[in-house]
């Protein structure tokens, strides 16, 4: 049953009262302090004369004794409180006898003796208990509903908790490393970075729009114009794009920004960064410098730009067998799973269907396979080096795959279903630990993408990224094999940041902009104050932005950024506590001078 409001007479005044130490503070060292806690009541255990409560705030919980014999007031008004009332109580702090140490508290082996106890405000019974470790058991749209309360919870309080050290820990890094903080606007004009935006209608200017910045890549690179010379934000942006797992409409970027930089300043930076970061974060910090990889390499060896090298690597084969052995679409790839061991027929089968969908065909039958071809599967065996007991398949695509980069489908595809397998068979090979973190960064990575839908080059990263200094001549003649200077960090096959040395000459930029397609009235309408300002004596700068929320999630070993993040949206970008987004007053979209042509529906998770 809810506790009914408005029953107050209970309620008393903070009045002077000062709390002397926090509920998970307090330790042998204070026995025989006397103190005053102030929190909720996180669980109520009642003996009769002897009534045992823990006491929770932010820091952790303490257990508090109420005696009937020595203080009968104390104790009749405890067995009034129930779960998350919330109270100030004073005493002193004792010994617990061994036998009731409490191994689970980090505060086990004290206790409070209540003398007093005020009771500041009373509380529903909230919808979901509170004092579970695992929010398994709780739906996660409850969760974010009473999110006030969902943050209560020990999981919860220790991701924020670790959110502040870690951004704490990012500042005073980049501070010390020379970087100024320096703020930038929320409604300005639209920065691409590959999504939709998020546009503000102005009030002012009817039938104009800022755009929420995406990233605030223009903005970095013209501070570096003004000569600021490195530049860093803990910054929100805003992007409309489809969520999942680790995005969010909008999300934090720790970005940054520095003059007169080669790549390999910035990656130092970066790494000096992350040390810090480990290191606030309680996590052993990974060995510097950083692994490094080519983008042609990350391909070959895992299908992806962002390899998770806790997997062992793919390996091409197709050299290895005779034409006509097997039906090839394209590259050969063979896939090892280490320690799983023979799979049935049914394991196996599992796989058939998702790799038809992704445009493969698969050979899952090794034994088979050694039968038929004993000295080309021995060959296959020694390239990727496995060992008794891996289970290894290969794949191909099928049919022979066209377009400017024929093989990447096939290897990106063949990517896709050796982490599938890998983490389907996870509990076997016990390679995929949250602990075991490998940073990378991925380099060399092509300046334009073929986008088959518009039959035109588009930016790999963004318009604003520097193509290699050996390939300016290809922008008009083989923009396919232009190679840019942007790198990627990865970390346990999330991409953590992306950057890039960027353009810093007016006339390449503009020849950037013919590439993809824009033509020069175009790009003067988008992005003519750009354009004007790179002319005006702008140093060679580079940079990268690193997504805090998945920094954060990788390190807490949680799975979404939704568990990072203290107000987040759902999978359709519903606030489902303050229920946002909202329709408006029709007055308000009048004096915007917005007529709708849609009534919106009303909104659902
Ligand atoms: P990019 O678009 O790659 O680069 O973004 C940088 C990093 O931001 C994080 N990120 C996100 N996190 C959560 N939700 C999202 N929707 C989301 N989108 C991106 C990722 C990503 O690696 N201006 C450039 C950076 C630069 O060149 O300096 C940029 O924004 O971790």
């Amino acid at each position: 049953m809810p506790h009914r409001q408005g029953i107050a007479p209970d309620l008393e005044p903070l009045g002077s009262l000062e709390r002397t130490h926090y509920c998970g503070e307090i330790r042998e060292r204070h026995i025989g302090a006397e103190a005053t806690l102030m929190g909720w009541v996180h669980r109520k255990r009642d003996l009769g004369g002897l009534l045992f409560l823990h006491l929770r705030d932010r820091t952790g919980v303490s257990q508090i004794v109420f005696n009937v014999e020595t203080q009968p007031m104390a104790h009749a008004k405890a067995e009034t409180l129930r779960n998350e009332y919330v109270i100030a109580v004073r005493g002193r702090i004792v010994h617990r006898s061994e036998d009731t140490y409490n191994p689970n508290l980090a505060t086990g082996k004290v206790e409070l003796v209540a003398e007093d106890v005020r009771v500041l405000n009373v509380a529903l019974t909230p919808p979901f208990q509170l004092d579970e470790e695992d929010s398994a058991s709780v739906g996660e749209d409850t969760r974010l509903k009473y999110r006030y309360l969902d943050l209560r919870r020990p999981q919860m309080q220790r991701n924020v908790q670790l959110r502040h050290a870690i951004t704490a820990a990012v500042r005073t890094s980049l501070s010390d490393q020379g970087f100024l903080e320096i703020e930038t606007p929320f409604m300005t004009r639209s920065t691409p970075e590959g999504a939709r935006d998020f546009l503000v209608p102005s009030r002012i200017q009817p039938g104009t729009m800022y755009a929420l910045p995406q990233s605030p890549q223009i903005f970095k690179q013209l501070l570096m114009v003004a000569g600021y010379d490195r530049y860093f934000q803990v910054v929100r942006c805003f992007r409309d794009e489809d969520l999942r797992a680790d995005r969010q409409p909008e999300f934090t970027q720790i970005d940054l920004e520095m003059s007169f930089a080669r790549e390999d300043s910035v990656l130092e930076v970066v790494e000096r960064l992350i040390h810090g970061v480990c290191q606030a974060a309680g996590v052993s910090p990974p060995s510097l410098p950083l692994r490094r990889m080519s983008y042609g390499k990350a391909l070959q060896r895992y299908g992806s730009d962002k390899p998770d090298l806790r997997l062992p690597p793919m390996a091409v084969v197709t050299d290895l067998i005779a034409p006509g052995d097997l039906p090839l679409g394209g590259p050969l790839v063979a896939i090892r799973i280490p320690r799983v061991g023979h799979l049935t027929r049914r394991e196996r089968e599992q796989f058939r269907a998702p790799a038809a969908e992704l445009g493969l065909r698969i050979f899952d039958d090794f034994r088979g396979l050694s039968r038929k071809l004993p000295q080309e599967m021995a060959a296959v065996r020694e390239r990727l080096g496995a060992e008794d007991g891996d289970f290894i398949v290969l794949v191909t695509g099928l049919a022979v795959p066209s377009g400017p980069r024929p093989d990447q489908t096939v290897l990106e595809s063949a990517g896709t279903i050796n982490r599938r397998i890998a983490h389907g068979f996870a509990d076997r090979h016990g390679l995929l630990d949250d602990n075991d973190l490998r940073f990378l960064w991925v380099t060399d990575f092509p300046m334009f993408e073929w986008d088959s839908d518009q039959a035109s080059w588009s930016p790999a990263h963004h318009p604003f990224t520097s193509p290699h200094a050996d390939d300016v001549g290809k922008l008009e003649t083989d923009p396919g094999a232009c190679r840019s200077k942007a790198y990627d960090l990865v970390l346990n096959g999330v991409e953590l940041g992306s950057g890039s040395i960027r353009i810093h000459r007016q006339d390449i930029q503009s020849r950037v902009f013919e590439a993809i397609g824009f033509t020069p009235e175009e790009a003067r309408h988008r992005f003519g104050f750009f354009l004007e300002a790179l002319q005006y004596g702008t140093p060679p700068h580079g940079g990268i932005a690193l997504g805090l929320d998945r920094l954060i999630m990788l390190l807490a070993g949680e799975t979404t950024i939704r568990d990072v993040i203290p107000f987040p949206k759902t999978a359709r970008g519903t606030d489902l506590m303050c229920q946002a987004p909202n329709t408006v007053p029709a007055r308000n979209l009048t004096e915007l001078g917005i007529a709708l042509r849609v009534s919106p529906r009303p909104s659902k998770a």
